[in-house]
């Protein structure tokens, strides 16, 4: 008797899972040495040759604001280019749009929050202005023929107005869907939030927009990452976003730490039996590839796992 391709999946989960890698953005945008250039294209360049389909790669932000994102143009510029990868940017505004077009940016990213003492720390305005200067941005990038992906941060929690309601995160999703986002991430920014949260949270959105086009944004910050990732794909979400080596944190809140490592993830996909396309031995080399270049501990536990695992068979790490 033939047996079924994915035995183990649990019923209702997704069999397949897109992974939106944002460690040269998200993860990188928050450190605090510079990291030259050349290490950004390199990553970006590594990532690439591992399966996945969507690297988040840089932010046309303000260079005041965010001083690590200042180079995104020289970073597009200088990758190469995987046909089928989907290379992505932050566009607060018109001015980041046509610095995204001009670099040669697939698809843009606009970035709000359902709180607005956030939405005013982060992007200097309201939410309700936010949208305003989002507006645009969306029109453009439709006029352009680019994808258009919308993030909400603060899904979870807020670090400066604390609890956040499921309904103010189904508002600004329902925002976005106007818009005409073709996809919206629900972001746990501080990683605040636990498994039957993020569920009534993703409900809530899913009551807005279109749960296939929904992703899950966790940073790992209490270490509810992996457990929230499971919650999210037993309620049907089949995106999530995740940084190699579990770089980063965000600049605008403090004591953040970096998203779920994309290694983690991986490890955790491919054992449900949950396909991604994927090569996880080319990411861990990544992993360490980075957290090497930075000086940093691997926060990757699967990445370390697998790297201490192979020098013990080899007797080296390289
Ligand atoms: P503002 O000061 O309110 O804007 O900033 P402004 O229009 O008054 O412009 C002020 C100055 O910034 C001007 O320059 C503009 O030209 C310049 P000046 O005349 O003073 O020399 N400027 C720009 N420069 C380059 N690119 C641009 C741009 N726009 C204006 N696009 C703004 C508003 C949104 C620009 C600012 O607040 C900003 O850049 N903030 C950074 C936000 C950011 O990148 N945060 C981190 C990423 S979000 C995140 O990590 C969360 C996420 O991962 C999900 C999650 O986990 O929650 C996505
Ligand atoms: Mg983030």
């Amino acid at each position: 008797m033939q047996r079924p391709p994915f035995p183990r999946i649990p019923a209702g989960f997704p069999t397949h899972v897109k992974v939106v890698e944002v460690g040269p953005r998200d993860g990188l945008q928050n450190e605090r040495q510079h990291v030259p250039t050349s290490i950004k294209v390199d990553l970006i360049n590594r990532l690439g040759r591992s399966g996945l389909s969507a690297i988040e790669s840089a932010s046309f932000v303000s260079p005041k604001w965010v001083p690590q994102m200042a180079d995104g143009h020289a970073v597009m510029q200088n990758i190469d280019r995987v046909p089928g990868i989907t290379y992505s940017a932050l566009t607060p505004n018109m001015k980041g749009f046509e610095g995204a077009m001009q670099a040669g940016v697939d698809e843009v990213v606009i970035f709000g929050a359902a709180s607005e003492a956030f939405s005013n720390r982060n992007i200097n305005c309201s939410i309700q202005e936010s949208i305003q200067r989002f507006e645009p941005v969306a029109l453009a990038a439709k006029a352009a023929g680019m994808r258009l992906r919308a993030s909400v941060s603060c899904a979870l929690g807020c670090p400066y107005q604390g609890e956040v309601r499921p309904a103010a995160v189904r508002d600004v999703v329902a925002r976005f869907a106007n818009l005409g986002c073709d996809e919206i991430d629900i972001a746990d920014t501080i990683g605040v939030g636990t498994p039957r949260q993020v569920q009534e949270v993703m409900d809530a959105a899913a009551s807005a927009f279109r749960l296939d086009r929904l992703a899950g944004h966790f940073h790992d910050t209490y270490g509810q990452a992996l457990a929230n990732i499971l919650a999210s794909l037993e309620v049907g979400v089949s995106t999530f976003h995740s940084s190699v080596a579990g770089l980063g944190g965000c600049p605008y809140a403090a004591g953040a730490t970096g998203n779920v490592a994309t290694e983690d993830l991986i490890y955790l996909l491919h054992g449900l039996g949950i396909e991604t396309g994927i090569k996880l031995d080319t990411l861990v080399e990544a992993g360490a590839f980075i957290s090497d270049a930075l000086g940093r501990p691997n926060a990757s536990r699967v990445g370390r796992a697998l790297l201490a695992k192979h020098t013990n068979l080899c007797g080296t790490s390289d």
